[in-house]
């Protein structure tokens, strides 16, 4: 693949993937094309800014002309596809934005790539589709029963791939990540959430009694396995890419207090999100067995540098703890935290 375009590119997953990929494919043009949202934040991509084979591009994957022109003037290959409303709570709080890029966004970005003849789209998607479990794993063949309006408009951004694969021959490859933790996560995801309050010794809110389960995967892991799926994965198929590494909410929470010397009487336990998935677990036997990928970090250790890397990095999140994210935070936890208990 001479030319990839890597829409999202900008946030935590698909930076990385950036990153990765700009150094270990030399010869590969990388394009990104990135709205910049909240979520967005090219501090991520400063490492490669100066690299020969990377480009970035500002942009919707909803707006069609943009896409069609990027396509055009790099000569696109391959479009990986990272862009997306990421955060369940703000899913809840307004559904709107997560409907308009996570369903119309990917239709526009698929009919661009198969109006414009795009060799390959691979979809990151999420193991949330599939919905809660209270015992075994979830298969790549099970039903998908999302339940929050985030996990929803993926699912719904899945069947409009399928039909793109199905009805155009699109060659289309889409996998389904469990949570993922690592460096330059923006600060309301759980563990870079409770990373960065802990190092102010302020309170974590956990929802509910902190016993529901997700399944942990490090970002190196994850951008690994969409690398694979890229390359070798077959035309249509869909890949669970699961941690292997099953913990409760409490437990994460305790090994980051732990790993920062805090104490646990900054746990709050809150009222719960609603609808919120009680457990989430995934098997790899698929893409073990097709592709040979494997998780190659122990949770313990990607979390002690991940804890580290927030430790030595202030300069990345303090300046995003500003502005918007304050008035998300009020919205989302300043009455939870008022009647909460310990
Ligand atoms: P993120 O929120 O950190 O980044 C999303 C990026 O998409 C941002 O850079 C944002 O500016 C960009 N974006 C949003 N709307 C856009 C639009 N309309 N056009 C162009 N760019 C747009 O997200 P993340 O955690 O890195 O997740 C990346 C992908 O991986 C998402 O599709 C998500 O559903 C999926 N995923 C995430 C996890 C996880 O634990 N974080 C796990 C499994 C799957
Ligand atoms: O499973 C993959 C998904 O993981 C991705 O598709 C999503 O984009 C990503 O946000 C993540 O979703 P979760 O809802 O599982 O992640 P989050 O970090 O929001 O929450 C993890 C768990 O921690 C969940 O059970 C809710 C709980 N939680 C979260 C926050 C932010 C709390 O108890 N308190 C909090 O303040």
């Amino acid at each position: 693949m001479k030319t990839i375009l890597v829409t999202g590119g900008a946030g935590f997953i698909g930076s990385a993937f950036v990153r990765r990929t700009v150094e270990k494919y030399p010869d590969t043009t990388i394009v990104v094309l990135d709205k910049l949202t909240y979520a967005g934040n090219l501090d991520n991509l400063l490492p490669v800014h100066d690299a020969p084979n990377y480009h970035f591009e500002r942009g919707d994957i909803a707006h069609r002309q943009t896409v069609q022109q990027i396509i055009e003037r790099y000569g696109v290959e391959a479009i990986v596809n990272f862009a997306a409303e990421t955060h369940v709570d703000r899913s809840i709080l307004e559904p709107d934005a997560f409907i308009q890029t996570d369903v119309v966004g990917l239709y526009v970005l698929l009919d661009a790539a198969r109006q414009m003849g795009v060799q390959r789209v691979h979809h990151v998607s999420t193991d949330e589709v599939y919905g809660s479990v209270a015992e075994g794993f979830f298969r790549e063949g099970d039903v998908l029963e999302p339940n929050s309006p985030y996990a929803a408009s993926k699912a719904g951004g899945e069947m409009m791939v399928r039909a793109y694969h199905v009805t155009y021959g699109l060659h289309t490859t889409v996998t389904r990540g469990s949570n993922t933790f690592g460096p330059y996560q923006y600060p309301e995801k759980l563990a870079p959430f409770f990373i960065t309050e802990a190092l102010d010794d302020r309170p974590l809110p956990l929802y509910g009694d902190g016993m529901q389960v997700r399944d942990w995967l490090y970002v190196d892991d994850h951008c690994d396995a969409i690398d694979a799926v890229l390359h070798r994965g077959a035309p249509g198929a869909i890949y669970n890419i699961g941690g292997e590494h099953e913990l409760h909410n409490i437990e994460v929470t305790r090994f980051i207090l732990r790993t920062l010397g805090k104490p646990e009487s900054l746990i709050r336990h809150v009222a719960d999100r609603p609808g919120h998935d009680r457990r989430y677990a995934l098997t790899n036997d698929k893409i073990r067995a097709e592709l040979s990928w494997t998780p190659q970090h122990t949770f313990e250790e990607a979390m002690v540098a991940t804890v580290r890397w927030y430790q030595a990095n202030e300069w990345w999140w303090r300046k995003i703890k500003t502005g918007e994210y304050l008035e998300y935070y009020k919205r989302q936890y300043a009455e939870r935290l008022a009647g909460a208990g310990g």
